[in-house]
């Protein structure tokens, strides 16, 4: 069965600006709407997977996305290990540390990258079905992460480089699916990126609209063959269901005005 990780948005509002769409969303957080819109994706969540939830700190309110709390790998072996998040913002550095203690207490054995090294966790990194993993860097997390992320999971990656200010998680831009299926956005993506990306999942990919992209479509949960995302047009929903996958649409708009949708509130674990 699947894991998550989640965060209640106990404190959640745009207080600061480090990504486009926070831009002009100052203060304008509905926290109550947040709150039921929350509860409803955990809902769905909880419905089809288990959920565990990570006590939220006040004056921290993108903790609520736990997608960045770090990289999550579970060995062959069945050992499991986190590569914590080290934040390229002030305003989010903080929230490492409590992610550390949860993954410790939790029985993960926690990594670090090099000191000085940005990577924003699973915002950042994706395991595809092949077990292949993709990282992302360019706007947040550092290129070189991907070296040191080997190093340490001993894993296959490829590195994918972001070139859009509003694609500028991974995470936001590219969905790995079962059965070697994916979605992404090519805007996102640096020309040779997008090359890699058709090279490796050919008719397998799915290339989304901007508006399907604006409306963080590529920032999906997967689980088994549904997948819970904030709103897909009915030429992506079509398409997703000739790929015998069933699309459950969960809204998030308060949320998108911190820049994150759906899967950045989860964490698989
Ligand atoms: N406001 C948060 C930030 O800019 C949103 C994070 C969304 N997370 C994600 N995995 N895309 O860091």
């Amino acid at each position: 069965m699947n894991h998550f990780l989640m965060c209640e948005p106990k404190f959640f509002e745009v207080r600061y600006v480090i990504n486009p769409w926070m831009e002009g969303n100052l203060g304008r957080v509905d926290r109550e709407l947040a709150q039921r819109q929350w509860e409803n994706l955990h809902g769905i969540v909880a419905r089809l997977a288990s959920v565990s939830l990570i006590e939220t700190v006040a004056g921290l309110p993108d903790m609520t996305f736990t997608a960045n709390a770090g990289l999550v790998h579970v060995g062959e072996d069945g050992k499991k290990q986190c590569i914590v998040s080290s934040f390229r913002h002030a305003e989010r550095q903080p929230e490492a540390r409590f992610f550390e203690t949860f993954f410790s207490a939790h029985g993960y054995r926690v990594q670090h990258l090099a000191p000085d090294t940005i990577f924003e966790g699973a915002g950042d990194a994706l395991f595809d079905s092949q077990g292949r993993l993709w990282v992302g860097s360019g706007i947040r997390s550092d290129s070189h992460a991907l070296g040191e992320i080997i190093d340490v999971l001993r894993v296959e990656a490829m590195g994918l480089e972001l070139i859009n200010p509003h694609w500028y998680h991974l995470d936001t831009a590219f969905c790995p699916l079962p059965q070697g299926q994916a979605l992404a956005y090519d805007k996102a993506f640096s020309r040779k990126s997008v090359e890699i990306l058709k090279h490796a999942f050919g008719e397998n990919i799915i290339w989304v609209s901007e508006q399907d992209a604006r409306n963080f479509a590529c920032n999906a949960i997967n689980i088994g063959q549904r997948i819970i995302l904030h709103r897909a047009s009915p030429e992506l929903k079509s398409a997703l269901a000739q790929r015998g996958f069933e699309v459950i649409e969960a809204d998030v708009s308060e949320f998108l005005k911190a820049g994150g949708a759906c899967k950045c509130l989860t964490l698989e674990i």
